[in-house]
């Protein structure tokens, strides 16, 4: 049975875990410089990068420590890495790293597409999961609805054609005076609101899959401008709403075209409260299975990028030593 230790260094998060060829998570270590980029109201690509160069080390020494290995000779099989997308000096890190220990252990590396290792993270937790399935990835980087055949097997319907889900909640949390990131203080604070204080748009209710975050987000700005006299909790629930609104609308117009078994979350923004009922809700209505990782395993970490390794480890076949890291890999071009 395989063994793969897989390393994930693409944004904030130092990862590192050991999972096995049953797809079973033996350890997983993430530590993150989050601290560092909260003054900045974003991740400063440059503390990150540095930050997994004193992180990475022991965070790997920790996974394997964790999954009962030797720090030296550990019997493992190959060595996963996110080598794209990300940040190029911070994916830089972890690729060197993952390949020197590749080298000194004698077993061979693999290079991961992040958003494929996210597309992984349902099955973690359920490796017997019946496909196919759509999911809808959502993160600070990245927002799309992908029908999944199989592992490894992905069809992106559609995505955002500007801002990320995520990255809208970080903008208009900025924007109302909270810290970063701004998706878990927007939610928390949502909880008490009322959604239909403030009206706001949904957009892109076309028949097609993309989606669109940049124009909500400015009249958000508009109608607080116009409105000062709207609670906080009232904005923060009314956004959250149209968020919710025009995701579930597409996931539910993706259930109605396409025969699914199930349905699944992956992403940061995974953690938010009305996506996951909203998901639940729809899953049940269709009567489908659904996948909602709890969040070590929605947000970045090394565990879903060692089982996206294992796969494509299988399928392709070993990375080339001279691989480099690749800032804009798209998951549509990940063979
Ligand atoms: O996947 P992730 O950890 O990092 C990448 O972007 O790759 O996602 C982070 C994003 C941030 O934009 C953050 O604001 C958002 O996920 N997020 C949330 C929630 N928790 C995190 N957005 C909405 N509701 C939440 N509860
Ligand atoms: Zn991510």
């Amino acid at each position: 049975m395989s063994v793969v230790l897989g390393i994930e260094t693409s944004c904030d998060e130092t990862a590192a875990a050991v999972v096995d060829g049953n797809y079973r998570v033996r350890s997983s270590v993430i530590e993150s410089s989050i601290d560092q980029h909260r003054a900045f109201g974003g991740v400063v690509p440059e503390l990150a990068g540095r930050a997994h160069v004193t992180t990475l080390g022991p965070v790997v020494a920790r996974a394997l420590a964790n999954a009962g290995l030797d720090a030296h000779h550990p019997a493992i099989d190959a060595v996963a890495v996110t080598s794209g997308p990300g940040l190029i000096g911070s994916l830089l890190v972890g690729l060197s790293a993952a390949k020197a220990y590749a080298l000194g252990w004698g077993v061979p590396f693999v290079g991961v597409n992040h958003l494929e290792g996210h597309l992984f993270a349902p099955l973690l937790e359920q490796p017997d999961l019946a496909w196919p399935v759509l999911t809808l990835l959502v993160s600070g980087g990245h927002s799309m609805i992908v029908l999944q055949s199989g592992p490894g097997q992905h069809e992106v319907l559609g995505e955002t054609i500007d801002d990320a889900a995520g990255e809208a909640y970080d903008k208009v949390a900025r924007w109302l005076g909270l810290g970063y990131p701004g998706g878990p203080e927007i939610d928390r604070l949502a909880q008490r609101g009322d959604a239909t204080a403030l009206k706001l748009p949904v957009s892109m209710t076309g028949p097609d899959f993309d989606l669109s975050f940049s124009g909500l987000k400015t009249a958000v700005v508009r109608a607080t401008e116009k409105h000062h006299e709207v609670a906080l909790g009232d904005v923060a629930a009314s956004f959250q709403a149209a968020v919710a609104e025009q995701l579930l609308r597409k996931l539910r117009h993706a259930m109605e075209r396409y025969d699914v078994r199930g349905v699944a979350l992956a992403g940061g923004v995974a953690a938010n409260s009305a996506l996951r009922a909203g998901v639940r809700s729809l899953a049940d209505g269709f009567a489908v299975a659904c996948h909602l990782p709890t969040l070590e395993l929605c947000t970045d970490n090394a565990a879903m990028i060692a089982a996206a390794g294992l796969y494509r480890f299988g399928a392709d076949g070993p990375s080339p030593f001279n691989l480099s890291a690749s800032p804009n890999w798209q998951l549509v071009d990940v063979s």
